[in-house]
């Protein structure tokens, strides 16, 4: 069987999806309960990070050694391919050391290169166009809360960016439908928005998206490597920021989302964050037991 990678939500069957939340639930209770799942015993986890990070840096790393494995953080600082060894030979030689491999970068095509040419199973950690790995998390946080996905309302508020374009594919996969707000000029991709079909519209305003929605969610208005926008992008988005008006407009139980890191007082008023409706910690935690449940059905485990 060819190796199986994780470069987008669609490299997963909704049942394979469903599975790797149910695993992930099971994952959470026995780490709470002290039991040790050692599942990826002597397995090893390159991770290429050319990209900051906080939460999937920290939950790789600490999903695999409760697997009972070992995670080699590898910036491009410090690697050959920081001095332009190519993506091609840097593949093929990371994936002779490695059982999978993570990779944080820019041009999504980068992450296609490297897999064509990996042995092993290739995680995408976020590129400029995805991140799945959220997508787990924000599913898993969803079930824990709510139950099923499907039939239910999802508002994006805010930029048409990587989390935009995972939400469209996890419509799909995870049979909801995306009210998508996004101001001229930054809207989702045309392609992955036309693949989703009615799963995905976009709306007028930001309340319009949240109108009726079970779950609000929004992202920074500067993604990593777009810095020099900021002063640009506050003004393009500024009415796009989630309060308590866009949370009122949702459904009396509607919840919040928020992959983190955040800008209170951007694109989420500091009330809506940390207010009652707001997943976030949870949400980020998840990142943790959804990973591991991840890594043991792309090393077979
Ligand atoms: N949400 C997320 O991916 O956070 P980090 O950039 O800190 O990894
Ligand atoms: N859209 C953000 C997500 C960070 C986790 C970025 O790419 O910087």
């Amino acid at each position: 069987m060819s190796t199986r990678h994780f470069l987008t939500l669609l490299d997963l069957s909704p049942d394979e999806l469903g599975g790797l939340i149910k695993r992930a639930i099971e994952l959470k209770a026995s780490h709470a309960a002290g039991k040790h799942d050692e599942t990826c015993k002597h397995r090893v986890l390159a991770m290429v990070f050319e990209k900051s990070s906080t939460r999937t840096r920290m939950s790789f790393e600490v999903g695999m050694a409760q697997l009972g494995g070992h995670a080699i953080f590898l910036s491009p600082r410090d690697t050959q391919l920081g001095r332009g060894e190519t993506i091609e030979d840097s593949a093929r030689v990371l994936s002779r050391m490695s059982d999978v491999i993570t990779i944080r970068t820019y041009e999504h095509e980068k992450i296609e290169r490297f897999a064509n040419y990996s042995a092993v199973p290739i995680i995408n950690a976020l590129t400029d166009m995805y991140h799945p790995c959220q997508l787990l998390a924000d599913m898993q946080t969803w079930y824990e809360q709510r139950g099923d996905m499907r039939g239910k309302t999802v508002a994006w508020i805010g930029d048409g960016n990587n989390m935009c374009h995972s939400y469209i594919n996890a419509a799909r996969r995870f049979d909801f439908k995306l009210h998508i707000a996004c101001p001229k000029g930054y809207e989702p991709d045309q392609v992955i928005l036309d693949a989703a079909g009615p799963h995905a519209v976009i709306t007028d305003t930001a309340t319009d998206a949240a109108a009726g929605a079970d779950l609000v969610v929004t992202d920074v208005w500067a993604s990593m490597g777009q810095e020099e926008e900021q002063a640009k992008r506050e003004k393009a988005f500024a009415d796009y920021q989630v309060d308590t008006n866009v949370m009122e407009a949702a459904a009396t139980d509607a919840l919040f989302m928020h992959c983190l890191p955040a800008h209170r007082g951007e694109e989420v008023a500091a009330d809506v964050i940390d207010g009652p409706r707001s997943v976030v910690w949870d949400e980020a935690e998840n990142r943790l037991h959804a990973q591991k449940a991840l890594l043991e059905f792309l090393l077979g485990a």
